[in-house]
């Protein structure tokens, strides 16, 4: 079990949980590599460095503990917050990231294969901090502070949410009446989903895949679970590797989708008997169930990039083989019944977090940056109703902006006539 430092109470003592300090160097250049990928984060950095608009708070973050994830909470930290740091899934913390915030005095609790249980004792020990404002990328933390912590949501001014499955809770929770505080779903930013969930999950699902496996993709029949934002980043990844696509879906629309942008589109029971790699990305449940393992070809992939490990029925797959074995990591051979070998990727969870290492920095630029503005804009507007709110427009636009000037892509502006003509109505055919 990894070792920390103890809290004395009242007292500002380093508090942490990692599972090596010594890691900490190798954390520090993996840091400053992404940083140099991330220039829009870097540029709020500097101006956070002068206005420090988060003195004197505490943020409790529940996310995955990434490279990333280490540029972004310098970010706060020149902006003069205290941050409480756990890791979003199990599977997901990268070590030495750990133990780099640790050793510059963030409080971490976060390391790589934790026990469902060790993963919610970091979780309340965020909460211990007693944080003015959350942030989440899947909504563990703001469920955890509402049914079990209620009375720490007193301070909170308010939260963020990354994922597009953490949105989905929160906007129940709104509708049911049982959000206590103010979200800002940073997931529905433009700058946000239409590059991270597209691009971000398209590469680095295929990286978790590949190093999980090294598979030759050329020639496989690929079967991707939702043609969502993520979904559909895979399918053209996918596709661009040599593979050939199929897509399954529940919703017509996105379907129809699929099936102009040139994949073949079926129902998961058909698809089951012919795919060799198969990918969930749902946010749904239960997509790949025994009755389709059953009829899978021998050697068959299963991975799962949704945000929670529930899409592949793993339990199904427990029950319907004789023997596992562990090949290489992230990579488990099941045996069934008749011989056919079924292989699970990382335990299902997040695969391009459990096998390789996330979105790539220059995704997580803009993400991460419509985080730490979304928290600035929750520090300057503290009154606001426990509704699930859409990052400001302005927000969403000024990240557009900085990233294309951070790349170096000049675009138009509105001439004056055609500001007039957008703005009228009178002229027609001419
Ligand atoms: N791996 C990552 O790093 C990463 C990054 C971003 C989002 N996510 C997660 O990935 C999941 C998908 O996110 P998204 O932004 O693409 O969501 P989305 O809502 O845009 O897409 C999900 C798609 O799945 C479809 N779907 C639902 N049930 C289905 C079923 N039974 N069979 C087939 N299709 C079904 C929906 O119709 C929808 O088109 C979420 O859980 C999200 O939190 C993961």
């Amino acid at each position: 079990m990894p070792k920390g430092h103890s809290t004395r109470r009242g007292i500002q003592v380093p508090d942490y949980k990692v599972k090596d300090s010594k890691l900490a160097k190798q954390g520090k250049l993996q840091i400053e590599w992404a940083t140099m990928h991330m220039p829009v984060l870097d540029q709020i950095k500097q101006r956070f460095e002068k206005g420090k608009p988060l003195k004197g708070l505490t943020l409790g973050a529940c996310l995955h503990v990434t490279k990333e994830t280490g540029v972004l909470v310098n970010t706060f930290l020149a902006g003069g917050a205290h941050v409480a740091l756990c890791g979003s899934n199990p599977l997901s913390t990268q070590d030495e990231v750990a133990a780099t915030l640790a050793a510059k005095g963030v409080n971490v609790y976060a390391w790589r294969g934790q026990t469902n249980e060790e993963y919610y004792w970091c979780v309340n020990k965020v909460i211990d901090h007693s944080p003015d404002i959350t942030l989440d990328d899947g909504a563990d933390l703001v469920t955890t502070l509402h049914t079990k912590k209620t009375r720490a949501m007193v301070k909170i001014k308010g939260g963020t949410e990354e994922t597009t499955t953490g949105v989905l809770r929160l906007r129940q929770m709104e509708k049911k009446g049982a959000l206590k505080y103010p979200i800002v779903a940073v997931n529905d930013a433009y700058t946000k989903y239409l590059f991270d969930n597209r691009y971000g999950t398209g590469q680095s699902t295929l990286d978790g895949i590949l190093r999980a496996t090294n598979i030759l993709l050329a020639g496989k029949t690929f079967v991707v679970c939702g043609f969502g934002w993520c979904g559909r980043g895979l399918a053209n990844r996918a596709r661009g590797m040599g593979a050939h696509v199929i897509v399954t879906e529940i919703n017509p629309t996105r379907a129809l989708e699929a099936v102009m942008d040139g994949f073949h589109v079926m129902p998961i029971e058909k698809a089951a008997l012919i795919g060799d790699v198969f990918v969930t990305l749902t946010g749904d449940t239960s997509i790949i169930r025994r009755e389709h393992m059953q009829k899978m070809k021998n050697g068959a992939i299963l991975a799962n990039s949704g945000h929670f490990n529930v899409e592949i029925k793993i339990p199904d797959l427990e029950a319907l083989a004789v023997s596992k074995r562990t090949i290489r990591p992230n990579l488990e051979e099941y045996t069934l019944k008749d011989g056919r070998k079924l292989y699970l990727l990382g335990e299902g969870r997040l695969i391009n977090l459990a096998a390789a290492e996330g979105h790539p920095s220059e995704v997580m630029d803009m993400s991460f940056a419509n985080q730490a503005l979304s928290v600035e804009y929750l520090a300057k507007n503290p009154k606001l109703e426990p509704k699930v709110y859409n990052v400001p427009r302005e927000i969403d636009e000024t990240v557009a902006g900085l990233k294309l000037q951070a790349i170096g892509v000049k675009i138009d502006t509105l001439t004056k006539e055609q500001k007039k003509y957008l703005s009228s109505w009178e002229e027609g055919t001419i």
